[in-house]
């Protein structure tokens, strides 16, 4: 599976990150699309190509405003018969402490409504936390266990919070986390009090793929979109890397592709082109 088996401590991934360097192993490619459209068309595109070459394919996903345009490209894709889903398995990356399945506003429901009942998945393919397990402890421990015995996550799409955070990995956690249980940060409350009829109904805690799951995955597809992640995308991308800024880690794996608009990438550039 590739996966290492060593901790992933900060200095091991700079230690993977230098060898990675010398053995000439790709770095993160950013691309900057003109709309968010363009951007949706441009990550359908790759995980249409990760799903054709490999059809049992284990994607990661997202939930959150972000891949939504991604999510209804690749919608139209399989119903034009341009990809096949039979084979996917798929596991989120988050779910909420405390929701039903069926509440509007757990990401199961988000999934199922913004995607797996609108392609040829199967559902017993389809892997989200249960943030009403008896234990959360266990349901973190078994979550890891099914991406193992899956073989691993081929592509793993992600967002960004305007805290830095990935899955719900808040400012702070270490990089060697695996599943764990997540007490929200304020501003992730109040970001998610949108799809809440207030924001005191938003849940307090979370269950998350950790820093240590999403860095194992093959390929990470990160997505930006508007004037409002600009500042921390750059903080990410050409900041240090620092579990004050938790997707500052991606800097350290060896196959990240981020698409991002021009709004996302607005405080970028500059340095960007300096860099090439
Ligand atoms: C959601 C997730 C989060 C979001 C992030 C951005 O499953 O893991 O990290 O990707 O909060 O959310 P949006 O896309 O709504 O700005």
């Amino acid at each position: 599976m590739g996966q290492p088996d060593a901790v992933f401590n900060k200095a091991n991934l700079q230690a993977d990150y230098f060898i990675n360097k010398k053995r000439g192993v790709k770095q993160m490619k950013i691309i900057v699309c003109k709309t968010y459209q363009e951007m949706s068309q441009a990550a359908a595109d790759i995980v249409a190509r990760q799903i054709k070459k490999k059809p049992d394919t284990v994607l990661g996903l997202a939930t959150g405003s972000t891949p939504v345009g991604l999510y209804q490209n690749l919608i139209k894709m399989n119903r034009d018969g341009v990809i096949d889903f039979s084979g996917v398995v798929t596991f989120n990356l988050d779910e909420y402490v405390g929701l039903p399945k069926e509440h509007p506003c757990s990401y199961y429901r988000f999934m199922f409504d913004n995607l797996f009942d609108h392609i040829n998945i199967k559902k017993e393919n389809v892997h989200l936390p249960d943030g009403l397990a008896p234990s959360l402890e266990d349901e973190c421990k078994v979550y890891e266990q099914k991406i193992t015995q899956a073989g691993g996550i081929d592509l793993q799409v992600l967002g960004i919070g305007h805290n830095g955070h990935i899955g719900f990995n808040e400012p702070g956690t270490p990089f060697e986390s695996v599943s764990h249980i997540v007490d929200l940060a304020p501003r992730t409350i109040q970001a998610n009090s949108r799809f809440f009829s207030s924001p005191d109904e938003v849940p307090r805690k979370a269950l998350s793929m950790g820093i240590k799951s999403i860095m194992h995955a093959r390929m990470i597809l990160f997505l930006a979109s508007g004037k409002d992640k600009a500042e921390i995308v750059s903080r990410a991308f050409n900041g240090p890397v620092t579990t004050d800024v938790p997707a500052s880690v991606l800097q350290l794996h060896p196959d990240v592709t981020a698409i991002l608009d021009e709004d996302a990438a607005s405080c970028l550039q500059k340095q960007l082109l300096l860099n090439i």
